[in-house]
């Protein structure tokens, strides 16, 4: 199924589908900060017991992080498949190209994905090992996170809103470009799609967003 572009084309939106789970609970899973410091801690040390008695602590973990590595290279080996063979359906550049084609955010796909995965590997290092963090207590994460975002590390804060930004743009041309392959090709169904994606993308900005400006505000502190 790989062979064809349609199956990678679905193989994309799986593993992205993938990816957007892991988005919508992480969102979720943060705006426990708005309930206090004991709640969110909490919720940090049960996410290392998921699954327990049945699997040995930390196991569910690691099962998610493996499936969410291999989603990522995935999603990243598929995109870059499906653009060579782009290319290669058409070796000879266009002499006129129309200079507006398709959305900003279809547009900008390849940097948006640089940018995300640069992201990840700077937030992990940051919340997740502390290296880069404050404070990086890993019993506290509550504590990395108002760290994180005081007023004086005001390129940190930068930093996430460019990078939240950034998955905002990706996630409304992906979920659109998902819908179109898995589903109908009608008109109605396009601009439903369109609608949602975009609805889809503002909710989990915001979410994500909502936690660094509390810090920088004084509302989490
Ligand atoms: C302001 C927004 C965000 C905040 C406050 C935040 C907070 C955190 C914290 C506190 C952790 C460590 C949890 C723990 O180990 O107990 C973490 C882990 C992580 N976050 Fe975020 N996060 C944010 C945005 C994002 C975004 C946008 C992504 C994805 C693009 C992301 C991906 C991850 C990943 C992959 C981990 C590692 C999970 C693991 O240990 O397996 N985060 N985040």
């Amino acid at each position: 199924m790989l062979r064809t572009t349609v199956g990678l084309k679905v193989f994309m939106a799986v593993t992205g589908i993938l990816l957007v789970l892991f988005l919508i609970a992480h969102m979720l899973g943060n705006l426990k900060i708005f309930v206090g410091p004991t709640a969110f801690n909490h919720y940090a040390h049960w996410l290392r017991a998921i699954g327990t008695p049945l699997l040995p602590n930390t196991w569910y973990l690691w099962i998610q992080r493996t499936v969410l590595t291999v989603a990522v290279i995935g999603h990243i080996w598929s995109a870059a498949v499906l653009a060579r063979r782009a290319r290669a359906a058409r070796p000879v550049r266009y002499a006129h190209r129309q200079p507006v084609q398709g959305s900003y955010a279809g547009r900008t796909m390849r940097w948006g994905g640089v940018i995300i995965l640069l992201f990840v590997i700077y937030h992990i290092l940051d919340l997740t090992t502390g290296n880069l963090n404050p404070v990086g207590d890993k019993q506290h994460p509550y504590a990395n996170v108002v760290a994180d975002f005081a007023p004086h590390r005001w390129y940190v804060t930068i930093w996430y809103v460019l990078a939240i930004l950034a998955i905002g743009f990706h996630l409304r041309h992906g979920i659109f470009s998902a819908l179109r392959t898995l589903g109908q090709q009608s008109q109605q169904w396009q601009r439903r799609s369109r609608a949602f994606a975009l609805g889809f993308a503002i909710v989990l900005c915001a979410g994500y967003l909502s936690v660094p400006f509390a810090v920088l505000t004084g509302l989490v502190r």
